[in-house]
């Protein structure tokens, strides 16, 4: 049975990753998404377990995919959950180059190889620090996250 691991911020998740999460629990016998930290992006919107709930209950109709909050090291969490690979969505030659660097860097650890799925037009536009930037200066982004997460954005722009 191949595991895959679905690491990222997710801060929050949107419907690229989303997208990205189906696509691997279909290729996949099972998925486990992993809100890590990390440490090259401060000014978090939710904490790592804020994180964990929305994945889950954005992504509660996928029957082989459940959710671990990680800290630490990416190859340490894929050795946790017997990963034998690592999944990441792809936007952009931006993304590809920054993914490519990551998975060698991740082989060279502990051997783990990755599989970059890219993501469809339709989403290729949308990354979680627009969609943070956006709801903190009052703006929109309900079509753009799954509704646990936009009713959490418009909780959160309440307050
Ligand atoms: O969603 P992101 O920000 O593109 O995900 C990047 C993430 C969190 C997967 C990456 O920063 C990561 O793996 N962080 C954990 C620390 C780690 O393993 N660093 C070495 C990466 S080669």
């Amino acid at each position: 049975m191949t595991t895959a691991l679905v690491p990222g911020s997710f801060d929050p998740f949107h419907n690229g990753h989303l997208e990205v999460v189906e696509a691997a629990s279909a290729l996949f016998e099972q998925v486990v998404v992993a809100p890590v930290p990390n440490p090259q992006k401060a000014g978090s919107m939710f904490d790592l377990g804020e994180r964990e709930a929305m994945i889950a209950e954005s992504t509660g109709h996928l029957r082989n995919v459940r959710i671990e909050a990680f800290g630490g090291l990416t190859v340490r969490a894929a050795d946790a959950v017997g990963a034998a690979v690592v999944v990441k969505g792809v936007r952009s030659v931006a993304d590809f180059d920054n993914e490519m660097q990551m998975a060698h860097m991740n082989f060279h650890l502990s051997g783990v190889r990755t599989v970059l799925l890219p993501t469809s037009p339709r989403w290729s536009y949308v990354a979680s620090t627009l969609v943070r930037e956006i709801t903190r200066l009052g703006g929109d982004v309900s079509d753009l996250v799954p509704p646990p997460v936009a009713a959490r954005l418009v909780a959160l722009a309440a307050r």
